[in-house]
C-alpha cells in the first residue's frame, strides 16, 4: 500500500476518496495527526499531514519516528514524501517539481533512529542511496505519462528550521553540492530505511533560497502560498497517475 506524508501546502487530497480515518499509537509516541484512509483510482492509499491538521507542528517538532511507524503498522509498503523546498539551483524555479536522489542531513537533536535504548541491537543500515530506486522510477513514469514536469535528480540539504537560512548559508550548502533546501527530509528518509519501507520524495520549489535569483534581498514570503497552491494541483495528478 501506498502513504503520502503532505508537507506545507498539502494538508488533504482532495482526490481521494475517504473511507476512514485512525488514531494511532506507536511506541514512539503519537503521529502528526489521525491517519486519512481511503482509494485513490485503483489504489489503497494512506495520507498523512506531516504539519498536523491545522499547521501546528514545526519541522523539529514532527514526530518523525511515530509518523513512519504508524504508516508502516497500518500496511503501508510505500511512501511518498511531498515536501516544498527553496531553490539553491538556478534553473530551478519556483513552482518545479523535482524528484531528489541525495540528502545531506544538517539538522540536530531530533530523534533520528529506532535503533537505540535499552535492549536495542545496534544496526547500521545502507544509506549510500537514501530514496527507493523502484519508487523514484514509479514517480518518474506517472510524471511522464500524465505530461507533468518532474526534474529528475537533485540533492536535497535538510536544515533544521524553522527559521530561513542566511544567504551565507545558502552558498555554503551550495559548495556542499545541495541543489534543493528543506526542513523536513531527515530524519524522515532515513527512518524509513530503517524500518524497510520504499521511499522517495517530490519536492515543490516555493521559493529561490536566501540570497538567490528574487530572493536576494528577502525572502517573498507572502508569495509562497500561492506558488504551491498551483504546483500542488501538479503533484496531486502525478499521484492520480501513480494510482491507475
Ligand atoms: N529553506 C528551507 N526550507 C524551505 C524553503 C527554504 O528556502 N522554502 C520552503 N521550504
Amino acid at each position: 500500500m501506498l502513504a503520502i506524508i503532505g508537507g506545507s501546502g498539502l494538508s488533504k487530497l482532495g482526490n481521494m476518496q475517504v473511507t476512514g480515518r485512525k488514531v494511532a499509537r506507536t511506541p514512539y509516541g503519537e503521529p502528526s495527526g489521525a491517519l486519512t484512509l481511503g482509494r485513490i483510482g485503483a489504489c489503497d492509499v494512506i495520507f498523512l499531514a506531516r504539519h498536523g491538521h491545522g499547521h501546528t507542528i514545526a519541522p523539529h517538532e514532527v514526530n518523525y519516528r511515530a509518523n513512519l511507524w504508524a504508516l508502516k503498522d497500518a500496511g503501508a509498503l510505500e511512501v511518498l514524501s511531498v515536501a516544498s523546498v527553496g531553490a539553491i539551483r538556478a534553473a530551478l524555479a519556483p513552482g518545479s517539481l523535482v524528484l531528489p536522489h541525495q540528502i545531506v542531513d544538517y539538522t540536530w537533536g531530533r530523534p533520528a533512529t529506532y535503533f537505540e535504548g535499552e535492549g536495542v541491537p545496534v544496526n547500521h543500515i545502507d544509506f549510500t542511496e537514501p530514496y527507493s530506486r523502484s519508487l523514484r522510477a514509479k514517480i518518474r513514469e506517472a510524471a511522464g505519462a500524465c505530461g507533468e514536469r518532474l526534474v529528475d535528480g537533485a540533492v536535497y540539504a535538510t536544515t533544521q528550521g524553522p527559521r530561513l537560512e542566511t544567504a551565507a548559508e545558502i552558498d555554503r550548502l551550495e559548495r556542499d553540492g545541495a541543489d534543493l533546501v528543506g526542513m523536513t527530509g531527515m530524519p524522515e528518509a532515513a527512518l524509513a530505511r530503517e524500518i524497510s519501507l520504499e521511499y522517495a520524495a517530490i519536492a515543490v520549489v516555493a521559493n529561490y533560497a536566501a540570497g538567490r535569483a528574487d530572493s536576494k534581498q528577502a525572502i517573498a514570503l507572502e508569495s509562497i502560498a500561492a506558488v504551491l497552491e498551483a504546483a500542488m494541483d501538479r503533484v496531486r495528478r502525478i499521484i492520480e497517475e501513480l494510482c491507475k
